[in-house]
């Protein structure tokens, strides 16, 4: 997608090093970072530089590439990519495409011959999941862009978007194709604390894209759609289980009953990167629980123009912070993936 009139992927690795925008600093810079080797990419996902599970997965995938890059020919070869892909994989424990993109990488190091081959297989694969990710990301935007009638308003919770992912993006994909084929949208985007990613990344890329929005306080969703003003609700995921339940931003649950309460529609889109077979059912999904200073402060820029952190909390109180919840398949009208949409008992399985 573009950003100042240039196209972008959110990551990407060049020469061994990997190269992604820096969302800490958006919306008010915006810049790219690189990261010449595997821990600082993956310091780079644990303190969110790079954020959303789309792209955290292809973040870990050229990760573990420049694990096999790095490892030492002989001996500790082996010994180095188990322990690289500990790093990765310790670094955020909800999204299931960081754990996908890891598992092939390294499967695909390990399966070739030689050092040589593998430190190739191993970009090429990195390679190949992130160009899967984008693709799946305009898939989604085809198919869920039927769902999304003329003149529709949307409500969409954290940032589901490019920046999420390598390109396109979940949950706002649908919104970019139906705007594209000429549809009028409006998008009301949740802040999203404790961390706003609706507030300073999605209303960021919606504003890229010139599509009406206005960002809400994450309280007021249910104020809205109890007056009618939201005709569906359409968010990303984190992690689905096989028998439907959604993992997504903490908050999406409480959109996901006020929905059923109000009538209106609550869809999710991810890819099947994101469909965790092995976990039965959204009690088996981790939830990432977060330093509790992002709730006791909060980010921004000053009239002056300073970007900087102040405390909204007293002194001295605590806080607590789970950075997802799980929403039961029950509430999810539909899963839209890049395969199409499905019902939550007919999900595919990835690859
Ligand atoms: O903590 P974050 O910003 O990584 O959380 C992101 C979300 O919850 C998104 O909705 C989700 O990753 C889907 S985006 C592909």
């Amino acid at each position: 997608m573009k950003a100042n009139g240039v196209d972008y992927r959110t990551v990407w690795m060049q020469g061994g090093v990997v190269r992604m925008i820096h969302q800490q600093l958006l919306p008010h810079e915006f810049a790219i970072i690189d990261l010449p080797t595997h821990r600082d990419t993956a310091e780079a996902i644990r303190t969110m530089v790079v954020r959303g599970a789309g792209a955290i997965g292809a973040a870990a995938g050229y990760g573990m590439a420049q694990v096999v890059l790095e490892a030492p020919d002989g001996a500790g070869f082996e010994e180095y990519l188990a322990r690289g892909a500990e790093t990765l994989r310790r670094t955020r424990p909800t999204a299931q495409d960081l754990f996908y993109a890891v598992r092939r990488v390294l499967a695909a190091a390990r399966a070739a011959g030689s050092v040589d081959a593998a430190r190739r297989a191993a970009v090429a694969e990195a390679e190949a999941l992130a160009d899967e990710n984008a693709a799946a990301g305009e898939a989604i935007g085809r198919h869920g862009a039927d769902l999304i009638p003329d003149g529709a308003r949307v409500l969409t919770h954290c940032n589901a978007g490019w920046l999420a992912f390598v390109d396109w993006g979940s949950a706002l994909a649908p919104i970019y194709a139906a705007a594209r084929q000429g549809k009028r949208v409006f998008v009301y985007a949740d802040e999203t604390r404790p961390r706003c990613q609706g507030a300073m990344l999605t209303s960021w890329e919606l504003q890229g894209e010139g599509i009406d929005h206005a960002i809400i306080a994450d309280n007021a969703a249910g104020f809205f759609m109890r007056r009618g003003e939201i005709d569906l609700v359409i968010v990303g995921s984190d992690r689905i289980a096989a028998n439907g339940d959604v993992a997504n931003k903490i908050g999406t649950y409480e959109k996901a009953l006020c929905a059923a309460a109000n009538g209106v529609p609550f869809y999710v889109a991810a890819p099947t990167s994101t469909i965790d077979p092995d976990c039965a059912s959204g009690d088996d999904i981790p939830i990432e629980e977060r330093s509790p200073d992002e709730v006791l402060y909060i980010s921004g820029k000053t009239d002056a123009g300073q970007v900087c952190r102040v405390r909204i909390a007293p002194e001295g109180v605590q806080a607590r912070n789970p950075a997802f919840d799980v929403t039961p398949a029950q509430y999810v009208r539909a899963v839209v993936t890049e395969h199409g949409v499905h019902a939550t008992d007919a999900l595919p399985r990835p690859r």
